[in-house]
C-alpha cells in the first residue's frame, strides 16, 4: 500500500519526537503503567487462568482491576503466581465505613491487596451520576488511605465536535484535584467515543491531549506535573499500544476489551516494558 507524503511526513516528525524526547529523559522518572480494566467481566475459574497465563514485566507497572468480588481471589492468585502484578480497584466510597449498601471502602480494598483503585471513570459518571465534587472526595479518600487513585476523564464525541475537548478536560481535573496536595495519582484520559467502540484516538491526537492535560496539570502542580504519568485509554490494543509507547506524554494504556484476554494484554505489557519500544 502507498503511503501519502502528508502520512510519511507525519509518521517520520512522530518517530522523531518520540525518540528524541525519549533520549533526552523528557520522561523523567514518570512510571510507565499496562493496566486492566475488566468491567463487569470474568468468573472466578477465568480469573483464575488469566493470572496462570500472563507474563508480566518488572520493566513496567502492570496492575489488573477485577470487579469487586474477585480481588481477594485474584490477590491470592497473584501471590501464588509470584508475578510482579499489582491490584486495583474499579471503584471506591469516599466515607470510611457505615450504611452504605453494596459499596466497597478504601480500608476494604487494602484488606484484600489493593494499591490502586479506579475512579471516575465514564461509565461511572454515566450509569452511577458520578460528578467531579465526588470523584474528588473519592480521590481524596484514597490518598489518604494510601491508595494511588487512577483518576479517569474524558470528553463526549458531542464536545469534541463542537471543540470542547481542552475545555472539559481542564473542568474535569480542576474539579477531580480541588484542594489535593498530592501528586501521587495517575491521570487516564479516555475519550468516551473511543471507549468500547474500536475507533481508538490516533497517537499523535492522543498526545497532543496529553500535553494538554499536562499543561494543566502544571498550574496545579508546578514542575511535579512532570512526573505524573497520563494513560491514554479507549480501543487501545496490542496493534496500536506501540504508537502510543514512543510518544513522550503517554506514559501507558488503560485497557478494557484487550485486557481480558492474558495474550493481547501480555502484548501491550510486552510493547511498553522499556527497551521494547520500536
Ligand atoms: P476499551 O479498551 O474496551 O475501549 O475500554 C477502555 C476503558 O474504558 C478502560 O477503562
Amino acid at each position: 500500500m502507498e503511503q501519502s507524503i502528508e502520512s510519511y511526513i507525519k509518521n517520520l516528525v512522530r518517530d522523531v519526537i518520540g525518540q528524541t524526547l525519549g533520549s533526552l529523559q523528557i520522561q523523567g522518572d514518570r512510571q510507565t503503567y499496562v493496566i486492566a480494566n475488566w468491567k463487569m467481566n470474568k468468573t472466578l475459574a477465568e480469573t483464575a487462568e488469566f493470572f496462570q497465563e500472563i507474563n508480566s514485566s518488572n520493566d513496567v507497572t502492570v496492575v489488573v482491576c477485577p470487579p469487586a468480588q474477585l480481588l481477594y481471589p485474584a490477590h491470592l492468585f497473584i501471590k501464588q503466581s509470584g508475578k510482579p502484578v499489582h491490584l486495583g480497584g474499579q471503584n471506591v466510597h469516599w466515607a470510611d465505613k457505615g450504611a452504605y449498601t453494596g459499596e466497597t471502602s478504601t480500608a476494604m480494598l487494602k484488606d484484600v491487596g489493593c494499591e490502586y483503585v479506579i475512579i471516575g471513570h465514564s461509565e461511572r459518571r454515566q450509569y452511577a451520576s458520578e460528578d467531579d465534587s465526588l470523584v474528588n472526595m473519592k480521590v481524596k479518600q484514597s490518598l489518604m488511605a494510601g491508595l494511588t487513585p487512577i483518576i479517569c476523564i474524558g470528553e463526549t464525541l458531542e464536545q469534541k465536535n463542537s471543540l470542547q475537548t481542552e475545555e472539559v478536560l481542564a473542568s474535569q481535573l480542576f474539579g477531580a484535584l480541588n484542594k489535593i496536595d498530592s501528586s501521587h495519582f495517575i491521570i487516564a484520559y479516555e475519550p468516551i467515543w473511543a471507549i468500547g467502540t474500536g475507533q481508538s484516538a490516533t497517537a499523535e491526537l492522543a498526545q497532543q491531549t496529553h500535553a494538554y492535560i499536562r499543561s494543566v496539570l502544571k498550574q496545579m502542580f508546578g514542575e511535579k506535573a512532570e512526573s505524573i504519568s497520563i494513560l491514554y485509554g479507549g480501543s487501545a490494543n496490542q496493534s496500536n499500544a506501540a504508537e502510543y509507547s514512543k510518544m513522550p506524554d503517554i506514559e501507558g494504556v488503560l485497557v478494557g476489551g484487550a485486557s481480558l484476554k492474558a495474550k493481547s494484554f501480555d502484548g501491550m505489557i510486552k510493547v511498553f516494558a522499556k527497551g521494547d519500544q520500536n
